[in-house]
């Protein structure tokens, strides 16, 4: 049996933090034996919320970096730029004329996006940000697509687009696969402040920080408000410190619940609990990216690299997409 394709991505913010790690980022490392990979920069995504591309370089080089040193072999999973293989914007132009104006505008996520970021006049390439993942995912067939929730309204739509695809064009021999989404076991990991994770926020705790950035900012972390005292008894379910422990030190949960409960654990203890095991998970992903930082042309071999192997697929893809429509 071959193994089945796996295509992700995610848009270059920038270094990431232990949401996206937990995310995305951890499954794809955890799935690239298993399933046959591909990573993508989504750096025209960018322009849907940011048209300033000033920073999209850099972002790339710290995203990829990222990747990298948290255990992303290459060889085994090509990572490669959207806009640097130009068969993805030709096959979102054929997409988007197989979905509604009406479907995208039902997009949950989409929806969200307008409300939390106060958006009035929305751009045409914003509501066309789920066509633009589809033709990511199927240029190269993905199957299965490891992402957080909020993508799964975005894999509903490439889907659906699969499906019109292959009814609309390929009666004997469908092309497209329909992919689907692969999510973590774990939901999303809150921010330092107990409010969604968001490196805009400043309540993130990157993968590339340091171990006594870790203690600060956990020390900062929010805790039960009804546990003032250190020998308060606290409530580990309303708890985001607790949360961390559950993700970081599972082995000790049972006798911190206890611990907490009853009074006996403080809240400073118990964080700088939580900050050596996260350290402790940081310190190899902190190590290998040292190696990087010193030889960032390393990181932009293995983006030109990925790109060659990508654009391969790429084109074969549109061959096929041209022969079924008849068009070439
Ligand atoms: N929309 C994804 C995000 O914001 C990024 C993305 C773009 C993606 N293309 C993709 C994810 C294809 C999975 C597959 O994180």
């Amino acid at each position: 049996m071959p193994k089945k394709r796996i295509l992700s991505g995610m848009r270059p913010t920038g270094k990431m933090h232990l949401g996206n790690y937990l995310g995305a980022l951890e499954n794809w490392i955890a799935l690239q034996d298993e399933y046959q990979n591909y990573h993508l920069i989504a750096d025209y995504h960018v322009l849907t919320t940011n048209l300033s591309t000033d920073e999209i370089y850099s972002n790339t080089i710290e995203m990829v970096t990222d990747w990298l040193a948290a255990g992303l072999d290459p060889q085994k999973s090509p990572i490669f730029r959207q806009s640097q293989i130009k068969e993805h914007t030709e096959l979102f132009l054929i997409f988007s004329m197989l979905i509604t104006k009406a479907r995208l505008e039902r997009n949950p996520t989409l929806k969200e996006q307008v409300r939390d970021l106060n958006i009035e006049n929305l751009i045409y390439g914003h509501l066309g940000y789920p066509v633009l993942q589809a033709a990511d995912i199927l240029l190269y067939k993905g199957e299965v697509v490891p992402v957080g929730e909020d993508q799964l309204p975005h894999i509903e739509i490439t889907r659906e687009l699969a499906r019109k695809f292959n009814s609309q064009y390929c009666q004997d021999a469908p092309i497209f696969p329909e992919p689907e989404a692969k999510m973590t076991n774990f939901a999303r990991l809150p921010g330092l402040d107990g409010q969604r994770m968001s490196k805009s926020v400043g309540n993130t705790i990157l993968l590339s920080d340091s171990p006594d950035i870790v203690i600060q900012k956990l020390k900062k972390a929010v805790t039960d408000p009804q546990k003032m005292r250190k020998n308060d008894p606290g409530r580990p379910e309303v708890c985001l410190v607790f949360t961390y422990h559950k993700k970081f030190n599972p082995s000790e949960v049972p006798e911190i619940d206890t611990n907490c409960r009853s009074g006996v654990l403080g809240c400073v203890d118990c964080k700088m609990k939580c900050a050596s095991k996260i350290n402790e998970m940081l310190a190899p992903i902190l190590e290998k990216r040292k190696s990087y930082e010193n030889n960032v042309n390393k990181v932009v071999d293995i983006i030109n690299d990925g790109e060659a192997k990508a654009k391969e697929i790429a084109e074969s893809t549109m061959i096929e997409v041209h022969q079924k429509m008849k068009i070439g």
